[in-house]
């Protein structure tokens, strides 16, 4: 099986390019991040204090989250439910930071994606795949982008959704989250000794998928 991780912070666009590189590929794509929001989802939905280390792990360790695959696209599953519109909500992103760092509920998340990468040709992306889940896999791409770049795309993104956002309070948000997701104790967010880093401030959305699928030649 071939193997690439691609990590990186929030809004630095993996998604977009992870799903384009595992488009031409013909890889199967695993976007972590939607597994972890799923167990955020299911602590919402049963009423959970978050904050509450026990009684999380107690409603994740009965969650059944699983990836699964509709017209080439992924969803997620939570105990046989469709719930990937539900988890994109603003409301799920920010409860998923603080049950993320619960090592129980990143134990069981990393066996489902590692089963997943030793059956499939996989482009996992999320914070944590080239330093913890996946540390032999055959490519790793850190990929960032400045807070600015980072901000002005999100921004654009509401403004197409007709929203009139701040994007002071968007940049103050991207700032407060990588340092959340690189202070936590476990599998912090940090760039793997063996990653190839990739600044994709001044690049296009081809240039990144191109520079991937170039090294994967290499
Ligand atoms: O990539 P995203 O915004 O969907 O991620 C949601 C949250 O999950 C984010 O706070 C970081 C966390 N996460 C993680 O801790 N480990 C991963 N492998 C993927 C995401």
């Amino acid at each position: 099986m071939y193997n690439i991780a691609i990590d990186g912070p929030a809004g630095a666009g993996k998604s977009t390019i992870a799903k384009e590189v595992s488009k031409r590929l013909g890889f199967i794509y695993v976007d972590t991040g939607a597994m972890y929001r799923a167990m955020a989802l299911s602590c919402l939905r049963a009423g959970v204090d978050v904050t509450d280390e026990a009684a999380v792990t107690a409603t994740t360790d009965k969650a059944d989250v699983k990836i699964a695959y509709k017209d080439g696209s992924q969803i997620v599953l939570l105990n046989g439910e469709d719930v990937s519109t539900e988890i994109r909500k603003e409301e799920v992103g920010k409860n998923t930071s603080k049950i993320a760092v619960y090592g129980k509920v990143r134990e069981k998340l990393t066996v489902l994606q590692k089963e997943l990468a030793a059956t499939n040709d996989v482009v996992m992306d999320g914070r944590d795949i080239g330093t913890s889940v996946l540390p032999n896999a055959d490519l790793k791409i850190y990929l960032t982008a400045s807070v600015e770049t980072r901000a002005k795309r999100r921004y654009d993104e509401l403004v197409a959704k007709g929203e009139n956002p701040d994007i002071k309070v968007i940049e103050e948000d991207i700032v407060a989250r990588d340092y959340n997701d690189s202070h936590r104790e476990i599998s912090p967010l940090t760039q793997a000794e063996d990653a190839i880093l990739v600044d994709s401030s001044n690049m296009t959305i081809e240039e990144v998928v191109t520079t991937i699928i170039d090294y994967t030649k290499k």
